[in-house]
């Protein structure tokens, strides 16, 4: 397995292989991998030829009161876990290669960049946005491949490609869970063992929702319910909404078809979140 930390390595070898005609996939991550990321790798396996991991905590996608010094960092581990996992080539640019001197461009995603976590982090979605489009040009990959764990990152993310044309295919992958149900996350290891018993309730209230809700429930008052009903499990409910799955806009009253139920919530120190699909079904109440 090939390490790069450097733009000419990564493109004499990007360059080889495009040459030959194989096709690259693309993992985009800021490392701490656990079992959701192999996931990934093994999805951009089968999809491409060569498969390029890349590991940057990217400072711009973190506001100035959040976790960037925190961020889980373990470089050998995820190295060792990459070889095991067959990757090819890990790209680990350090911040003055991914942001060199003068550096002055900016990615401002709108449409689903807005609300949610766009609201909860102004300006989060401008440092994803950034940072993808320049791992898919220094990659120059055929597909990319993204979990659904982060479902508005990944609506954003298939905005800015279509809306920048670029010639990449973006790739979802449900999202992995612990066997509680809990989404896998790299944040994951800094809740107390308290708080990751407790931190199952959340995947437990959207499955208690969406069962609802496709049985015909009035939206509202359910989520009203189980959002009470984790506030009083010690869960800080950042938002808890059915939305359109692709634009993020709020489930039109009386609307059916499919929805995604999304949600954040602070336990102890780490922000969750977590989404899952739900088929609103045309005799539910409004
Ligand atoms: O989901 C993540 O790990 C990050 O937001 C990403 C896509 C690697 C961009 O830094």
């Amino acid at each position: 397995m090939q390490v790069e930390r450097e733009l000419a390595g990564l493109q004499v070898t990007t360059q080889a292989w495009r040459a030959g005609g194989e096709r690259i996939g693309l993992v985009p991550t800021m490392g701490a991998l656990h079992a959701g990321h192999l996931a990934l790798v093994e999805a951009a396996r089968a999809a491409a030829d060569r498969v390029i991991v890349s590991i940057f905590v990217n400072p711009l996608q973190f506001g100035p009161q959040e976790d960037l010094d925190r961020y889980p960092r373990d470089e050998a581990g995820d190295l060792e876990k990459l070889r095991r996992a067959g990757c090819d080539l890990v790209w680990l640019p350090g911040p003055a290669v991914m942001y060199p001197p003068g550096d002055a461009t900016r990615i401002e995603p709108s449409g689903p960049a807005e609300g949610w976590e766009g609201a909860a982090r102004p300006g989060h979605f401008r440092g994803v946005a950034t940072v993808c489009t320049k791992l898919f040009m220094m990659t120059r990959a055929d597909v990319a491949v993204f979990g659904e764990k982060d479902w508005q990152q990944l609506q954003v993310i298939r905005r800015v490609v279509a809306d920048l044309h670029l010639p990449l295919r973006i790739l979802p992958l449900p999202t992995v869970r612990d066997t509680d149900g809990l989404a896998l996350s790299s944040r994951n290891q800094r809740l107390s063992p308290g708080e990751r018993g407790e931190a199952a309730r959340l995947p437990r209230a959207l499955q208690a929702l969406a069962g609802a809700l496709a049985g015909g429930a009035a939206p509202q008052a359910a989520l009203a319910r189980e959002q009470e009903a984790l506030t009083a499990a010690g869960f800080g409910v950042d938002y808890l909404a059915l939305v359109v799955p692709d634009s993020l806009q709020p489930w039109p009253a009386g609307a059916s078809g499919e929805a995604r139920l999304i949600v954040a919530a602070q336990l102890g120190s780490v922000r969750l979140l977590d989404n899952m699909p739900v088929m609103i079904s045309s005799r539910s109440e409004a």
